[in-house]
């Protein structure tokens, strides 16, 4: 097996935070190995743009940093690093006043593709995109990058895309999910459309009930700041939940491409069920000693915000009347572990009277980490006497079966910034879409506003979250998947 690997056309890239942790932590990483990988061209240019006086080889050598922390790997050691440092160059810029958008305008290049990367606060959003306009900078061509969060409910999210509606055309804006770059999450698009087997089966008539968890060990690890005034279902569920939700329950789009995926994804948005306050928990972890915990960490002693969501919904259309998806994340758990789960029925009857009863087939797919697919099948235990059954798993890891692939897997940016560049919007989210999941968040949200009484849920660092969740599946005779490595 050969990678092909289809270099992108030349461009130039602004990144407004071009200082900050994402441009540090990914976006120049990503662009560097892509470098590396052969499809960044070398006279492609990055420039980033940002408050702080730096010089252009003052900013490089920041990016060199950022390289020898973030970028490392066996397909990229730190030999280009040169090369690359050639293409950065910075401009300090005023996103609220004048100071620096001249200097930018006369850097770019007019004959190449033009993106500017919004890795900035949200209030900055739209002035950046009018400035762009305005001072026409970016012209028809030109394509934007619009980080999460997408607004902080329905109405801030419609007001974003109206702002942004009155610079850009919808096919310039790219509002990214990074879980949808991430191999694994695409990958289950090929698992369902590029395999006959599973589709006829993936229907309520069959599945018993889909699980979905993202379960984190990290903390709020230095953003409680943000984090308190989001909380797990504005920061996971609303965007990366919602995701893998739409893509394990949407119908098959009739080709892979931008319109048709998102189409697709949006109807499943819609039939979701309102979530009714028994079907969904709150916690927030605890520590064994008080700084440990999200009230510390978060540095507001008060704090009535979620760390951690496990909730049922239903999917009111054809397809899934009657089938259950359970859905939870959380920081602090046991371990990192992001699957999805598809809990097929039990067989209807058993022609097998010595055997226990028999259970359905068990397909997961492990997002992170040992990417994977396991299927659990029932076979007869080996050796005389009764006919007992047992269930063992099919178990694909494809660190065992892609080795050099996998150890060379993108990251999720690294792909996404390449389909900025080629005009591929499959993997970025729609306007409509991102407003339908506001919507469909936005009543949980004010349900729990209306009741701040109600204390959330503790729960203990390294374990699976407040015992309510474990009850959410219990008393539908269901149990969640272990969360362990
Ligand atoms: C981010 C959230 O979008 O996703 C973080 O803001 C979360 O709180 C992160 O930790 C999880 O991403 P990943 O790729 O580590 O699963």
């Amino acid at each position: 097996m050969t990678t092909e690997i289809i270099p992108v056309d030349d461009f130039d890239l602004v990144i407004f935070g071009g200082t900050g942790d994402l441009a540090k932590r990914k976006i120049l990483p990503a662009l560097y190995r892509r470098m590396c990988a052969g499809q960044m061209p070398r006279t492609a240019r990055i420039i980033a743009a940002a408050r702080s006086d730096y010089t252009n080889v003052q900013f490089r050598e920041f990016v060199r940093e950022s390289i020898e922390s973030f970028a490392k790997s066996k397909a990229c050691g730190t030999d280009l690093i040169g090369t690359f440092l050639k293409c950065i160059s910075y401009v300090k810029i005023d996103a609220l006043g004048d100071e620096g958008w001249d200097a930018l305008k006369n850097t770019l290049r007019k004959d190449v593709v033009q993106a500017y990367y919004f890795s900035v606060a949200p209030r900055l959003f739209g002035p950046i995109a009018q400035n762009l306009k305005q001072r026409k900078i970016a012209g028809r061509d030109a394509r934007i990058v619009v980080e999460k969060p997408f607004g902080r409910d329905l109405k801030s999210a419609q007001e974003l895309n109206q702002v942004l509606g009155t610079c850009f055309h919808e096919d310039q804006i790219f509002r990214i999910d990074h879980y949808l770059g991430k191999e694994t999450v695409q990958n289950l698009m090929a698992l369902r459309f590029g395999n006959a087997l599973f589709e006829p089966l993936w229907n309520e008539q069959h599945v018993d009930h889909i699980q979905i968890t993202v379960a984190e060990s990290l903390g709020v690890e230095g953003r409680g700041g943000y984090y308190d005034k989001s909380g797990a279902m504005r920061d996971m569920v609303q965007n990366h939940i919602m995701q893998l939700l739409c893509l394990t329950a949407m119908e098959p789009p009739s080709q892979f491409d931008a319109a048709d995926v998102r189409d697709e994804k949006l109807k499943v948005i819609r039939a979701l069920d309102p979530v009714s306050p028994d079907d969904i928990i709150r916690g927030q972890y605890v520590g064994a000693e008080e700084s440990q915990g999200y009230l510390a960490q978060s540095g507001n002693s008060d704090s009535n915000t979620e760390s951690f969501v496990a909730l049922k919904v239903g999917i009111s259309n054809w397809r899934w009347n009657g089938t259950p998806f359970y859905l939870r994340t959380g920081k602090k758990l046991r371990h990192r572990m992001s699957e999805i789960v598809i809990v097929f029925k039990d067989p209807p009857h058993s022609i097998f009277p010595e055997a226990d009863d028999l259970k359905g087939n068990i397909l997961t797919i492990r997002l992170q980490p040992d990417e994977g697919i396991e299927l659990t099948m029932t076979i007869k235990e080996p050796g005389p006497g009764k006919m007992r059954l047992t269930q063992v798993p099919l178990d694909m890891s494809f660190a065992e079966a892609l080795a050099d692939k996998v150890e060379n897997m993108p990251d999720a940016y690294e792909r996404l910034i390449m389909d900025v560049i080629r005009g591929n919007q499959t993997l970025f989210m729609r306007g409509d879409e991102v407003e339908a999941a506001w919507g469909w968040v936005d009543p949980i949200i004010a349900m729990w506003d209306a009741k701040q009484d109600v204390k959330i849920k503790p729960y203990d660092i390294g374990g699976s979250g407040p015992d309510d969740a474990l009850m959410l599946m219990h008393r539908d005779g269901r149990k969640w998947r272990e969360i362990a490595p």
